[in-house]
């Protein structure tokens, strides 16, 4: 059968040895197998300025939050692992939702969240896991409208969690998590989506 799952996957970092891409893409690839089409995006292909109110309104939105809201559309599931910065999000993870929370003219409001699910993961080299920046990514997300599962990862002592080609987790429980929140994205999705 074919799955109606689309998921978009990404990290709140552009850094180029990011923790966080390596998360999402173990999930991404699970969710992949599960059957759902998968969408990897680097936010640092998104040439987002820090919004700020006066250049939408003398600009519209810029080219890339554009293109960044047309990708949110083409989606059902967000598939995400985020940074913790001093104890919340990280600031491009947020500038990209609020850009991409902006409506064109006529547009209905958080038309490219209502109604889409997320899984949340999130990875640091301390020892929480980046837990406190999750409560704040989940808070946000449900606020928007968007579905949150309630299964969520957190990777404590990140650095050194990582197999060497940075397609596994070592510690095989953790592993599995990330493995099975994608799968349940792409089951959820495909379910909610047939509906
Ligand atoms: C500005 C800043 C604030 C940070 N604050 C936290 C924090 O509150 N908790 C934490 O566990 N790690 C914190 N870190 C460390 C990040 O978790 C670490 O840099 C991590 O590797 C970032 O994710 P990435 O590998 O996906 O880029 C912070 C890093 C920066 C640059």
């Amino acid at each position: 059968m074919t799955s109606n799952a689309k998921i978009l996957c990404f990290a709140g970092s552009a850094r180029r040895d990011s923790l966080n891409k390596k998360l999402v893409r173990i999930a991404m690839q699970a969710a992949k197998e599960a059957g759902a089409e998968v969408t990897f995006i680097d936010l640092k292909d998104f040439d987002l300025p820090i919004y700020n109110g006066d250049l939408e309104s003398e600009s519209g939105l810029p080219e890339a939050a554009i293109k960044l809201k047309e990708t949110f559309l083409a989606h059902n599931g967000l598939l995400m692992a985020c940074p913790e910065y001093n104890s919340s999000v990280t600031g491009l993870w947020k500038n990209a939702i609020d850009w991409v929370s902006r409506p064109a003219a006529g547009e209905a409001p958080l038309n490219c969240f209502s109604g889409k699910v997320a899984a949340i993961m999130s990875a640091t080299p301390g020892q929480l896991g980046g837990l406190r920046g999750l409560v704040h990514v989940r808070a946000i997300l449900e606020n928007i409208q968007v579905m949150v599962l309630p299964e969520q990862l957190a990777v404590p002592m990140a650095a050194a969690a990582f197999s060497e080609d940075g397609t596994k987790l070592v510690d095989e429980k953790k592993n599995a998590t990330a493995r099975k929140i994608g799968e349940k994205l792409a089951h959820v999705c495909h379910k909610l989506q047939a509906e």
